[in-house]
């Protein structure tokens, strides 16, 4: 049944310290994949993800940032681009990493996880090295707005996303001669184009070469980015709070981040991206401009606008959320972040939902629930046709199922769909947790 080939896949990606997203595709760990697979780990194996977390934050860099991949020194440099050698950094800890970050998502992670499984030794271990996280980009990629700004499109999270169309074409490309790895597991119309790659290896490279220090060509406010700035705030305020700690000054934080991106960021219907080399915003419609349903100080106005274009303009009555307007002529059901249906941006739009809109969150997660069990754990879904795309076993889809079924159940599934057609590995771990999430 469906949890319990959750788990098996799970397992079958665990590495010992971290769980890798995909065997093939993404061999390595992987720092916002780390914090939603914490999640989903945390329904059967809080132990397992305090470790993913700590992993993590084991290769946490002197200035407080987590880099966006941790690389494993036994997979061999070609199985992944751009790898070790590209990227020429490294942790205090030894360990070869990637220099930019993701979107901050691990303080709801660690919550999560100390939620599951009351544990203040983690929290005490976990804190400072989120509140450092936060520093860092406090200190690195503040604009004078308040806003926290991204250098490179890997840093969203949502790579090809259309909203980074227009500032892409200022960056010059880089000179072919290197060789994509990704197009050896999924198949080139699922995955960014050429051109594409050669604009972030040109960016990745520039940042590289200034130490990691930036900006360079691309500077962006992401909403999504921001908005996970913002809840990783009001999260620690929680966390300071268990461990008697002040909480105000998150809480400050937290407030200050959600004013700046309702004044910088919302356009009347939908927060957008901003280009801090113009200070304009990018119109765009992507789903990323949801995701300050998030924030628990958002204005209620505010939210109610967001809701009614998530509606409007996203389906989101309609089963499965997309990660782009369907409405805007750039939507492509099945091309990575230009439309398809992800359960990791679900999911945060169900967080946000679900204090609001109760009924609303149980439509979103009844369309996650579908979509792996029609398609299995695959990384992204054609929203209507709820066809699978990108790679197979994809962890978090994996992982954010067991949330979803823990909080929600499994309303909304045909009972023939709580089968997923996965190839069972018959781990025998795995075996024993199906019915302990349920519980
Ligand atoms: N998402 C990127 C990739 O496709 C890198 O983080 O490899």
């Amino acid at each position: 049944m469906i949890l319990r080939d959750a788990v098996r896949v799970l397992v079958a990606n665990w590495d010992g310290s971290h769980t890798v997203p995909s065997r093939r595709l993404y061999p390595h760990q992987w720092s916002w994949d780390s914090a939603f697979t914490a999640i989903g780990n945390a329904r059967w194996s809080p132990r397992r993800a305090r470790t993913e977390l700590l992993s993590l934050f084991g290769a946490q860099w002197r200035d407080g940032r987590v880099p966006h991949i941790v690389f494993n020194p036994a997979v061999p440099e070609g199985a992944y681009f751009p790898g070790p050698e590209f990227w020429q950094a490294h942790a205090p800890s030894g360990s070869a990493t990637s220099g930019i970050v993701q979107p901050p998502v691990h303080a709801l992670a660690a919550w999560k996880t100390y939620l599951a499984e009351p544990d203040t030794a983690f929290l005490h271990r976990i804190y400072p090295r989120l509140v450092a996280q936060q520093e860092f980009l406090r200190a690195a990629r503040r604009s004078p707005e308040g806003l926290v700004s991204i250098v490179h499109p890997w840093e969203s999270g949502m790579d090809n996303s259309p909203a980074w169309d227009l500032p892409l074409q200022a960056v010059r490309p880089a000179a072919a001669g290197f060789v994509r790895r990704d197009l050896a597991t999924v198949s080139a119309d699922e995955r960014p184009t050429d051109r594409d790659y050669e604009r972030y290896v040109s960016l990745a490279a520039a940042y590289r070469d200034s130490g990691y220090r930036g900006p360079g060509e691309f500077q962006i406010e992401c909403p999504l980015f921001n908005a996970a700035y913002g809840l990783a705030e009001a999260t620690l305020a929680e966390i300071a709070g268990v461990l008697g700690l002040d909480p105000a000054p998150h809480e400050r934080e937290a407030a200050a981040i959600t004013a700046a991106m309702v004044e910088h960021l919302f356009d009347g219907e939908l927060f957008q991206a901003r280009d801090v080399r113009t200070g304009l915003l990018i119109h765009s419609a992507s789903t990323a401009g949801l995701t300050p349903l998030l924030l628990p100080g958002l204005p209620r106005d505010v939210a109610g606008a967001l809701i009614a274009t998530a509606l409007d303009r996203f389906g989101l009555k309609d089963g499965a959320l997309p990660s782009y307007s369907p409405a805007a002529p750039e939507f492509d059901p099945a091309r990575y972040w230009r439309g398809p249906s992800w359960i990791n941006l679900t999911w945060l739009v169900w967080q946000g939902l679900r204090d609001r809109r109760p009924d609303l969150a149980a439509l979103v997660a009844d369309g996650i629930t579908a979509a792996v069990a029609h398609a299995g754990f695959r990384e992204y879904f054609d929203p209507f046709a709820l066809s699978g795309h990108g790679c197979r076993d994809f962890s978090w889809s994996a992982a954010l199922i067991l949330d979803v079924v823990a909080e929600h159940g499994l309303h909304g599934l045909p009972a023939s769909g709580r089968e997923v057609g996965q190839e069972a590995g018959g781990v025998g771990e795995a075996d024993q947790v199906g019915h302990h999430v349920l519980a």
